[in-house]
């Protein structure tokens, strides 16, 4: 957004409906119906704190208090456009075409030998969708963006969504639990659907580093105004935790 010359007084509505949303997927993503995992951010997760119903209706409040923040925030002058539109794309990005059914298809895919295609379609909805809604959000309010500016940034969010979840799950193979704040090795004992799972760690290295360097070719067309975005890239295929 601020790449884009957007007033940071539109972004923080987005920026956090989108992290309610995140939020949300993690605590059923930990649920013993789903990942079944004990440890969030190093500390318990919140049916482990609480009890399971707890977290199912923390996470039940949680989705629509996102589209509460979305639809009462600040608009722009004839903004009330730009916002319908902000709405409609957090919805797709976290529905049955995006968030959910990626989720979805990764329960599916436990202990089943899934290629590499498949696999990147379960990464684009289940992580993909709200990292691209993330990027295109802002795009959203900026209204002198060209259209072909505007397909190197989703491009570039396609990229890096898919390199934000095979980091991941090389960190599920590699980090220690004490670094990473989450179970290391949850996938294994799962038997998951993962990159280093099904091709090797080494494989998934190199294709996150594919996807990185795609990423930094959309970038090109902005110039210096995309090095925040070129930091947050880094920051996401080098995390260690
Ligand atoms: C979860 O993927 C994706 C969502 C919550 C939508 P993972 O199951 O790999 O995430 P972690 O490893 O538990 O954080
Ligand atoms: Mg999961
Ligand atoms: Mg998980
Ligand atoms: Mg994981």
């Amino acid at each position: 957004g601020e790449m884009l010359g957007v007033d940071p007084a539109y972004l923080d509505a987005p920026a956090v409906a989108i992290e309610l949303i995140h939020a949300f997927s993690l605590v059923h993503d930990d649920l013993p119906a789903m990942d079944d995992d004990d440890l969030r951010r190093g500390l318990p997760t919140v049916h482990r704190h609480f009890d399971e119903a707890t977290a199912i209706l923390a996470a039940d409040a949680l989705q629509p208090l996102a589209f509460q923040v979305l639809s009462s925030a600040p608009l722009q002058a004839n903004g009330e456009a730009m916002q319908l539109r902000l709405v409609r794309l957090l919805a797709r990005a976290c529905g049955s075409r995006g968030m959910t059914g990626g989720q979805s298809i990764d329960l599916q895919s436990e202990g089943h030998t899934i290629g590499a295609e498949a696999l990147e379609n379960m990464y684009r909805l289940k992580t993909g969708a709200l990292i691209l809604a993330s990027i295109e959000s802002p795009a959203v309010l900026c209204a002198t963006l060209s259209e072909a500016d505007r397909q190197h940034l989703l491009q570039f969010g396609r990229c890096l969504g898919l390199a934000f979840q095979i980091r991941d799950d090389i960190l599920d193979v590699e980090g220690e639990t004490e670094v990473i704040g989450k179970p290391a090795g949850s996938d294994a004992a799962r038997h998951k659907a993962t990159w280093p799972g099904l091709f090797g760690v080494a494989a998934a290295k190199v294709r996150c580093t594919e996807l990185f360097e795609e990423g930094m070719r959309e970038l090109e067309a902005f110039g210096e105004r995309a090095a925040p975005l070129r930091v947050l890239a880094h920051m996401i295929v080098e995390r260690r935790d």
